[in-house]
């Protein structure tokens, strides 16, 4: 048994992925479309935010409870004021079997090449970066900003430079807007230490306007990059990984395939999501939250935190991508759903 606490359908708690800002300089269409995260766009006030002392307390409660991972998100987490004192924080923090934590971050590296060292410094092991076309035209449309591409590349270069690894590569692919981009994409990083991973547009959020025509599927991803540059598959490293691994026939790589629409991977979801303003949540589309951080501000111990997240993971049974398969817009109707810069993607 690896977990200690499990859920309705047998699923350990393994993985927590914590947003630290609500806010980001970047307008993803998939994400924070410009038209909804607008200048009078309200964000969380700063006391609303978990303080780096409250996240790296309620860190050592889902720790204690089976948490091996940690993953800092947003909005962008580098935007985040300081976010190294935190990074320090966690890094000491040690697993139920006294192992270091995995912890890692994803970021758009527009702040990359500038706080890589730092980052590494503070302790953090390797991180992620979304990066969705290799033009810049394609680029600046698909994430409405004046940042270019090859400053996003300089980024990593620096990252792996300084030792922050494996370093992975996350493209949301939208069709009519960057799927032409998957063959550069893939060429781009074939013969290097990255890997690149192609996400399935998702109805996250409820700002996006989601349609089952705009996600292309991955094994259409994976046939049009196979036909150029044949491909091998790979099994899972761990149970529960989003990605599926496939490696290039002649030896030139790894590149990864999530399909949270097509194929969807709840059965082992094992990932549970702290939102800016410390509100637990299940899945990545619940529409509402357990507030941790009235908890800790009403005084409460670390053991009465850790008896309240027993109990919610004991009663979760999430597992929206999966019921979704069957019901492609029945399910995108009626809910709120919360937006992935705020619980973290
Ligand atoms: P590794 O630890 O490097 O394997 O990372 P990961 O597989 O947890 O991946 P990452 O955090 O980079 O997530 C990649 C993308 O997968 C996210 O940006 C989401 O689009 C999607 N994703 C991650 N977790 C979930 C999930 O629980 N449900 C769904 N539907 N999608 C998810
Ligand atoms: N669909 C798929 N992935 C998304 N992300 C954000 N919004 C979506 C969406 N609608 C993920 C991407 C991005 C990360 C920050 O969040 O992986 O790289
Ligand atoms: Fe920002 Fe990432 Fe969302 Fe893009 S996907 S708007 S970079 S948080
Ligand atoms: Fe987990 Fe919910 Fe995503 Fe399914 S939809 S994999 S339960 S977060």
């Amino acid at each position: 048994p690896t977990g200690l606490l499990s859920d309705q359908l047998a699923r350990p708690l393994h993985d927590l992925r914590i947003s630290v800002t609500d806010r980001c300089n970047f307008r993803c269409v998939y994400c924070m479309p410009k038209e909804v995260f607008d200048k009078d766009y309200q964000y969380l006030p700063h006391t609303s935010l978990l303080s780096f002392e409250e996240i790296t307390r309620l860190a050592k409660t889902f720790i204690a409870h089976g948490v091996e991972k940690i993953r800092l998100t947003g909005g962008e987490p580098l935007l985040r004021k300081n976010i190294e004192r935190l990074i320090a924080m966690l890094a000491e923090l040690k697993t139920v079997h006294g192992k270091p934590l995995d912890l890692t971050l994803t970021t758009n590296a527009s702040l990359l090449a500038r706080k890589a060292q730092s980052l590494k410094d503070a302790g953090l092991q390797r991180i992620t970066v979304s990066l969705d076309a290799l033009d810049n035209t394609v680029f600046q449309r698909m994430n409405d900003v004046d940042f270019s591409v090859d400053d996003v590349l300089h980024g990593i270069d620096v990252a792996h430079q300084v030792g922050l690894g494996p370093i992975k590569i996350n493209m949301v692919v939208k069709a009519g807007m960057n799927d032409q981009e998957i063959l550069p994409m893939a060429r781009h990083f074939k013969h290097t230490p990255y890997i690149l991973r192609f996400i399935e547009y998702m109805d996250v959020g409820a700002s996006n306007g989601w349609k089952m025509d705009e996600v292309i599927p991955s094994a259409e991803v994976v046939s049009r990059i196979h036909a150029e540059m044949p491909l091998e598959a790979l099994s899972a490293n761990y149970t529960g990984e989003t990605a599926a691994r496939w490696r290039y026939a002649d030896g030139a790589g790894e590149i990864g395939v999530i399909s949270s629409v097509s194929h969807a991977f709840c059965r082992d979801c094992t990932r549970a999501r702290l939102s800016t303003e410390g509100k637990l949540y299940t899945c990545l589309f619940a529409s509402s939250g357990h507030d941790l951080r009235a908890l800790l501000r009403d005084g409460r111990s670390d053991a009465e935190i850790g008896t309240v997240l027993a109990h919610l993971w004991r009663a979760r049974g999430d597992r929206y991508s999966e019921l979704r398969t069957n019901n492609t817009d029945g399910l995108q109707a009626g809910a709120t759903k919360v937006e992935m810069s705020y619980i973290g993607g």
